[in-house]
């Protein structure tokens, strides 16, 4: 009897140090890999998600979007915008104002037409960069605008689309300069902003 049990306790015994074994054995094979993964993949997948819009200014600054922005295919991408807004000279205005020369010009400027009190509020110019601000966003450039459109999150659509209202004038406002000086990036706003005021 005694021996039965101590048989079955060795038995027991054994096999519990051959899984604890196993454990081991396992962990030292697999975990490398766990710690790769986790090193490598999930701060990426964060940054991808969470501040990709922070980034990517950086990577692509507006004037070089532009100078290589496709004015026809921006004529395509208006298509949603002319739901609201008419495009020819000297234009009408529909639920928005019309565009025709909206590049430079004053911001809220259409006689007439009633924006909003934060889009009459904003002031200045619509230079390119503030023009790529509000469409790419137009209730975070300006809270409480009156133009219910999500806004053109792609980069380099929405320099299409600017590169196309460019083009709606009778001497469209010149391109700001490309700098290839990715530290230049931040400011090529003030720049196109102080050609303005000539
Ligand atoms: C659902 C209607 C609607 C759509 C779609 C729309 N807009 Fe607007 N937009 C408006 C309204 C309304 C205003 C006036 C906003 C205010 O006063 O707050 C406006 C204002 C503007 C202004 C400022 C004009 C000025 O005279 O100051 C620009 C620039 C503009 N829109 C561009 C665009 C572009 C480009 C698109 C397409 C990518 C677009 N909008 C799509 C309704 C719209």
């Amino acid at each position: 009897m005694n021996m039965e049990i101590n048989k079955m306790a060795g038995a027991l015994l054994g096999s519990l140090l051959g899984v604890m074994g196993l454990g081991m054995f396992s962990d030292v094979l697999y975990a490398p890999d766990h710690m790769k993964k986790a090193g490598y993949d999930l701060p990426a997948g964060e940054a991808a998600s969470g501040k990709a819009a922070a980034a990517k200014p950086a990577a692509e600054p507006l004037p070089v979007l532009l100078a290589k922005a496709d004015a026809k295919k921006g004529e395509s991408l208006v298509k949603p915008c002319m739901a609201c807004h008419d495009f020819t000279k000297p234009g009408v205005a529909k639920v928005g104002p019309p565009l025709y020369g909206v590049v430079g010009r004053p911001k809220a400027h259409v006689a007439g037409f009633a924006y909003s009190d934060p889009m009459k509020a904003k002031g200045g110019d619509w230079s390119f960069d503030e023009l790529n601000k509000f469409i790419a966003d137009p209730k975070k450039d300006i809270a409480g605008t009156k133009m219910a459109f999500a806004g053109e999150k792609d980069d380099g659509k929405r320099a299409d689309i600017i590169a196309y209202l460019r083009t709606l004038a009778d001497s469209p406002v010149p391109l700001p300069k490309a700098e290839a000086k990715p530290a230049e990036a931040a400011k090529p706003a003030d720049g196109a902003k102080a050609a303005e005021h000539k």
